[in-house]
């Protein structure tokens, strides 16, 4: 008998049909609507698979699965599970990494050329035919080309971001992490610092840490503080990094240029989020993957997981177990 999948996804009919070749699909469209949880409610006893993104799963969740053996996260990150209840259940936990690195890579630097450069206030300005004379140096922006880039997690994603700025705009690169990579030095000529070391000297600070006990807050007044006057922030990471109350009070006294936001401490943001109102902001709507590839990339990485922990098999991207 085909094992029963709960799919919280949508996948392209090559992928959806390399499942159902294989298990039992019970498809729910949005999960935290109230007639999918009634379906996920009514899904989950019988399930062995689970396969979306938008899931937090801990105890609650698995209670209601005692036949799970699989969740195939469609995300790099795991904050959304709780790690310790996958552990107790005997739950194989899998994510997508390793395939959105470049694609991320791509969102920090694409927020962080746009925040310097003022693109989206500009572009703004020009839809709304306000576009009258040359700029004048209230509209200046400011040099990305070797200034200095500081990237906070020197991970897979940390790592793109550091060939960008080296190998493309001749950045010095400064790095915060557990301890230092000399196969980072050594290929962008990177330096391995503390926190402070970094948020002092740096013209970019990018956030690339994944969420966890540890990272939550790091990034808080005092942090923020210590940033060069005049320096640009980057979150590609997760909202809860960062302090956002201390970033607003921080933009509003003139302290950062600006920042560039990908993620916030609730998704999505709220409408009357004062960053919101902020000309020196550039928000996006967690677009860090969000390219055709990349995301059918993720979800094949999560099918084939998914469907190797169905079989038995260690799956090639397992987090837990
Ligand atoms: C990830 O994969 O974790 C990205 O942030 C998209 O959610």
């Amino acid at each position: 008998m085909k094992k029963h999948v709960v799919l919280y996804k949508s996948l392209s009919p090559a992928l959806l049909a390399q499942l159902e070749a294989a298990t039992e699909v019970t498809y729910i469209e949005d999960p935290k609507s109230p007639e999918g949880q009634a379906r996920l409610l009514q899904a989950l006893p019988s399930a062995h698979g689970l396969l979306g993104a938008s899931l937090r799963v801990g105890d609650e969740l698995l209670a209601l699965a005692p036949q799970l053996e699989v969740v195939a996260s469609v995300s790099v990150g795991v904050d959304k599970y709780d790690l310790a209840a996958f552990k107790r259940r005997g739950v194989t936990l899998t994510h997508t990494p390793n395939v959105l690195t470049d694609t991320t890579a791509d969102t920090g630097f694409a927020l962080l050329m746009a925040t310097a450069r003022r693109v989206v206030e500009l572009a703004a300005k020009v839809r709304a035919g306000q576009w009258k004379e040359s700029v004048g140096p209230s509209e200046f922006g400011t040099d990305v080309h070797h200034k200095t880039l500081g990237i906070v997690g020197m991970g897979r994603i940390g790592q793109a971001l550091a060939q960008r700025g080296h190998f493309g705009f001749d950045m010095p690169v400064l790095y915060h992490t557990h301890s230092a990579k000399p196969e980072v030095d050594a290929r962008f000529g990177a330096r391995h610092c503390s926190l402070d070391e970094l948020l002092r000297e740096s013209d970019f600070v990018c956030l690339t840490v994944p969420l966890t006990a540890a990272t939550e807050g790091l990034i808080g007044a005092r942090e923020l503080g210590l940033m060069k006057p005049g320096a640009i922030l980057v979150n590609i990471a997760r909202g809860p990094v960062l302090d956002e109350a201390a970033l607003i009070d921080a933009l509003r006294g003139g302290r950062l240029r600006g920042a560039g936001l990908d993620v916030f401490s609730q998704e999505p943001v709220a409408p009357d989020s004062p960053l919101l109102t902020m000309a020196n902001v550039v928000p996006t709507p967690h677009i860090g993957s969000a390219t055709h590839e990349t995301r059918e990339a993720m979800a094949a990485c999560a099918v084939e997981n998914l469907l190797a922990g169905l079989r038995g098999e260690v799956p090639p991207d397992r987090v837990v177990l």
